[in-house]
């Protein structure tokens, strides 16, 4: 693309502030300034804009397996499970694009040390538990590990520093998520250097499509890989390819299916399964009203109880069946630092826009999903913050308590 082209493209968007320093820059810089504008995809604002407006429909409670109905018939689940992936049937997905902007490091947030007396990553932690289903599957089942253009490098180095884990290299597949611009209130895309706009990880909802786009596919096709568990790196206690898991949603007959807790109250900041117009669909927690989020049974129980803690597991049959990119953009409103007037400015309180799609809104495409309670202290510790709540501190008392030596 010349700067001819950039203008008028830029000019239909209404965008012409990205050129504002273009007569300033080198060679290269304007090169890489109008390669970066040849590839954003502006109808992402527009959509993003109207998928805020569009109306939800009638929400009512969805039902779960509770952990006890899993437990009676755990025997048959796991035997059920394993056989699926020891005949390759099942691969994971690790969704690690994310920028961790709450945990305050730049680093890919599964290098996070989340050890106390030896050094533990978040991988590490993931990585045991992978080496565990696989050595009683006797099978090594295929991660594909998404990462953002921001953290590929720096994710793929730790890996590679740490000898993958002891797990086999050939079964890890990385594959980089898109990205979305970022922008001010009133919709301008910001610069974050006089040659570059905000590009910044376009949400969890695309890691299908970035999947099959990386040519990973054939992977799925060639080792006949009928399932995907997919999984987000912040939970140190996160189950993967949990073959009683798997034999539940096999046995279901369900298109996916999703763990979930019981809400320890109803200001708890987790996504609840909902039925949305009589199907299966994930409220995120800022979206559900005042009265649901509070509404109780006649035994006191929140009605709307269960929340999604991120690992679902998804049939690849359907997933081809279905348009896996009519995903709703999210507009999230966020601290951009951006430059102003030939300056960088990092702002105090937030002063524009992402846009992402979301895993979660994955759930009402995939038509049923059969959701599994999970006991919370043994698999869900989410590391979102540094301290208080989900946060280091947290996750490592729930590592001790689960024997795991920090
Ligand atoms: P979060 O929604 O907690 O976002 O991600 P985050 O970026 O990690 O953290 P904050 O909000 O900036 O503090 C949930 C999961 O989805 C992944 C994350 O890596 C995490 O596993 N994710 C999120 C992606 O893979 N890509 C994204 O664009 C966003």
């Amino acid at each position: 693309m010349n700067y001819a082209e950039a203008l008028a493209l830029l000019s239909a968007h209404g965008q012409t502030q990205l050129l504002k320093y273009y007569d300033e820059l080198s060679d290269e810089q304007k090169r890489i300034l109008l390669s970066e504008i040849e590839h954003i995809d502006f109808s992402i604002i527009d959509r993003a804009g109207k998928d805020a407006e569009r109306k939800q429909g009638k929400i009512t409670p969805a039902d779960a397996v509770t952990a006890q109905d899993i437990e009676k018939n755990k025997k048959e689940y796991e035997q059920l499970g394993l056989r699926a992936i020891a005949e390759g049937k099942v691969a994971a997905v690790l969704l690690a694009g994310g920028q961790g902007t709450r945990l305050g490091s730049d680093a890919p947030k599964g290098t996070y040390n989340i050890g106390v007396n030896k050094k533990l990553s978040i991988f590490e932690c993931q990585m045991r538990t992978i080496k565990g289903v696989a050595e009683k599957a006797g099978y090594n089942f295929h991660l594909f590990i998404m990462t953002s253009r921001l953290n590929d490098a720096a994710t793929k180095e730790f890996f590679s520093e740490n000898d993958f884990f002891g797990y086999p290299e050939e079964r890890i597949h990385f594959f980089i998520q898109g990205v979305s611009p970022a922008c001010s209130h009133d919709k301008k895309i910001f610069l974050e250097e006089k040659y570059k706009p905000v590009l910044t990880p376009n949400g969890n909802g695309g890691w299908y499509s970035s999947l099959i786009d990386a040519g990973l596919g054939g992977v799925l096709s060639r080792d006949g890989v009928e399932w995907l568990n997919v999984y987000s790196v912040d939970n140190v206690l996160q189950k993967i390819c949990d073959p009683v898991f798997v034999g539940a949603t096999i046995k279901s007959g369900c298109a996916c299916s999703g763990k979930v807790v019981k809400k320890v109250a109803p200001e708890e900041k987790v996504g609840v399964l909902c039925k949305e117009d009589g199907a299966p669909t994930i409220v995120e927690y800022y979206e559900l009203t005042d009265e649901l989020r509070n509404r109780r049974d006649a035994d006191g129980e929140l009605t709307y109880r269960w929340g999604v803690i991120l690992n679902y597991l998804f049939s690849v049959n359907k997933l081809n069946s279905i348009d896996v990119n009519d995903l709703p953009y999210h507009l999230a409103d966020k601290k951009v630092p951006h430059i102003e007037d030939g300056t960088k400015v990092e702002p105090s309180v937030p002063n524009g826009y992402k846009f992402e799609t979301l895993v979660v809104d994955m759930i009402k495409l995939m038509g049923s999903c059969l959701a599994v309670e999970v006991v919370r202290e043994r698999e869900f510790a989410p590391v979102k913050n540094k301290t208080g709540v989900d946060s280091v501190e947290s996750a490592r008392e729930l590592l001790k308590l689960n024997g795991v030596e920090i």
